[in-house]
């Protein structure tokens, strides 16, 4: 492999890589601004300029390459044998000077921008800047500026690194921002009435390197310290989208993509970017209920969970079935406790997926370009995590393929009784499946009330996606685990605790000792219902990997042991930037 020397290290690269792209993948940090992976090269922005010597094609002796002078690095393709400096008095002359240019009209406003604590103007500054601005005069101040539904654009910050223009024009094809005016008027703009307005349009925000394109959803909400990132996979539709979701104190703030090349590189859609909103939502289920007298009533999980077992066996003892439509919003571990319980108390329980919702089209972008294309970006129609994985696992655990949402509808007339598992972001139920439970003991775990939970005779609240962890598998079979962020809103559950729970009392484990006080699960991470006053049957406690680990030694389910990919520690770093360390 041909090697070049970048500030004394010996560094392999592949022909045809740039100089930055051969530093970046050896964690050498070049100053970069306007250079971004998924876009074209602009090399405009000057910080990356590097001093280079080469070796004389006849001699074989190192010369000062171009004559000597600085190169940027980001469009210098490297060659075997180069000699670099991004340290070189030469170099970091540069540096300083590019920064103190880039400052000149920046504004200081830190303590009150969005991108403070994650802000690439900020970090250079210190890194690569002088202490102190020469600059003396009157500041050119521009507009902020309403750019799209999702955008603002404060002028004065922008750098011209002209990645957002790149975006529009490279990515999306839709060409909404554009660069006018020349010199220190040069500014970002939309065109007049063209509001930046597309599915992809707010990564613009994730691209722009300081705080001139900012997230009105997240505007002043948080300062980014005290964010904590959680790895996660996109839970609102099957294309697998990475993310990590920023959140404090229990409460989701953004989410942002999360670098994956094969399969969303480095964007997501606005859907999944702000489509988590239902997590906070006022009319979540918060505690178990139970219809008493024809009135809903608070109850605790014992005797939610007692009702739903009870029901359970009169059906089967009546000869009628029970019936358990298992959600594709819900994860692989949670589909497989939940048909194990099902089976264990009706050996021949009827399983079915839940409603697997299709808006719009697919679409891949850049428009034209074709799926396999390594820089596409997939945007899928089928708005559903897990619909792979739950059917998967429903017919390894009943030894044959689950009913579809239509069918299960139909077989539910030799049902007796009927476990329902939602969790989508907005209502699910259809006029048949109401009409199908009429006249049938329904218990329905999900997250927000619907007529269906109004209608239900016990209610247990489950867990958003953002509260327990498990494993999604995408459109293309590929299988993603992601972990928990926050804990489960007040007495809500994971679904595969509340099956474990179910499993629990089941088997005739006591939930209370002889004087009737409560035997509490333990608790992992907010797993569980919080409250001594809730009872919870002594389970086990869920745990998504050791789940994952039981489920692989099942034939149909091997993949669980080797195929899941899981995030790493390192897949949660927030930046396409190297990250400077002070
Ligand atoms: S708005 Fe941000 S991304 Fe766009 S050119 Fe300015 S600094 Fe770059
Ligand atoms: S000129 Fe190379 S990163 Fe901007």
């Amino acid at each position: 492999m041909p090697k070049i020397t970048i500030n004394g290290r010996n560094v392999e690269f592949q022909p045809g890589q740039t100089i930055l792209q051969a530093a970046n993948a050896q964690q050498i940090t070049i100053p970069q601004y306007c250079y971004h992976n998924g876009l074209s090269i602009a090399a405009s922005c000057r910080i990356c300029l590097v001093e280079i010597w080469a070796p004389n094609p006849k001699t074989g002796q190192l010369e000062p390459f171009m004559g000597g002078k600085l190169m940027p690095s980001c469009q210098q393709t490297a060659s075997d044998g180069m000699v670099v400096y991004s340290d070189s008095p030469k170099a970091v002359a540069n540096q300083k000077a590019v920064m103190e240019y880039l400052l000149i009209n920046h504004p200081l406003d830190c303590p009150v921008c969005d991108q403070s604590g994650e802000c690439f103007l900020q970090d250079y500054s210190y890194e690569y800047g002088r202490g102190v601005s020469r600059f003396q005069e009157q500041k050119v101040k521009n507009p902020k500026k309403d750019v799209g539904p999702n955008v603002l654009l404060y002028a004065d910050r922008c750098i011209m690194c002209t990645r957002c223009v790149r975006f529009t024009r490279e990515v999306t094809g839709t060409s909404e921002l554009t660069v006018t005016g020349r010199g220190n008027k040069e500014e970002i703009d939309v065109f007049p009435g063209i509001p930046l307005d597309n599915p992809l349009a707010s990564n613009v925000i994730d691209l722009c390197p300081v705080g001139a394109l900012l997230d009105k959803d997240f505007l002043f909400a948080q300062r980014v310290w005290f964010l904590r990132e959680t790895p996660g996979i996109d839970p609102l539709t099957a294309s697998g989208d990475n993310i990590t979701i920023h959140h404090n104190e229990g409460k989701v703030y953004r989410i942002k993509p999360r670098f994956n090349g094969a399969i969303n590189k480095w964007w997501i859609t606005d859907e999944v970017r702000y489509g988590w909103k239902f997590v906070h939502a006022d009319n979540r289920l918060r505690s178990p209920t139970r219809r008493q007298f024809g009135t809903v009533v608070e109850c605790d999980y014992h005797l939610a969970y007692q009702e739903v077992l009870a029901a359970a066996k009169h059906a089967t003892d009546e000869g009628k079935r029970l019936a358990l439509l298992v959600s594709p919003m819900l994860t692989c571990e949670e589909a497989w406790l939940l048909a194990k319980l099902a089976l264990a108390i009706d050996p021949s329980a009827t399983l079915g997926v839940g409603p697997v919702p299709f808006h719009g089209e697919d679409k891949v972008y850049p428009p034209g370009a074709s799926e396999n294309d390594p820089k596409a970006f997939f945007v899928c129609s089928e708005k559903a995590p897990n619909a792979r994985g739950v059917r998967r696992v429903l017919a390894a655990a009943g030894g044959k393929a689950p009913l579809e949402f239509d069918a299960f509808v139909g077989a539910l007339a030799g049902a007796g009784a009927v476990v329902l598992t939602g969790n989508y972001p907005s209502q699910w139920s259809t006029p048949g499946l109401v009409a199908a439970l009429r006249g049938r003991f329904v218990a329905i775990v999900d997250t927000l009330s619907s007529d269906l939970t109004d209608a239900a005779d016990v209610v247990i609240p489950g867990a958003t996606f953002a509260e327990k962890a498990g494993t999604f598998e995408n459109r293309s079979g590929v299988l993603q685990a992601f972990a928990q962020a926050i804990p489960v809103i007040e007495l809500a559950k994971a679904e595969g605790q509340i099956a474990l729970d179910l499993m629990s009392m089941l088997e005739g484990r006591p939930d209370r000792d002889e004087n009737y006080r409560v035997i509490m699960v333990e608790s992992t991470r907010g797993q569980v219902a919080a409250g001594a006053q809730t009872a919870t049957p002594r389970a086990e406690a869920f745990d998504a990997g050791a789940v994952r680990a039981r489920m692989a030694g099942v034939s149909g389910l091997e993949m669980f042991a080797s195929k899941v990919s899981l995030p790493s520690e390192a897949a949660a770093a927030r930046t396409d930037m190297p990250i400077v360390s002070l």
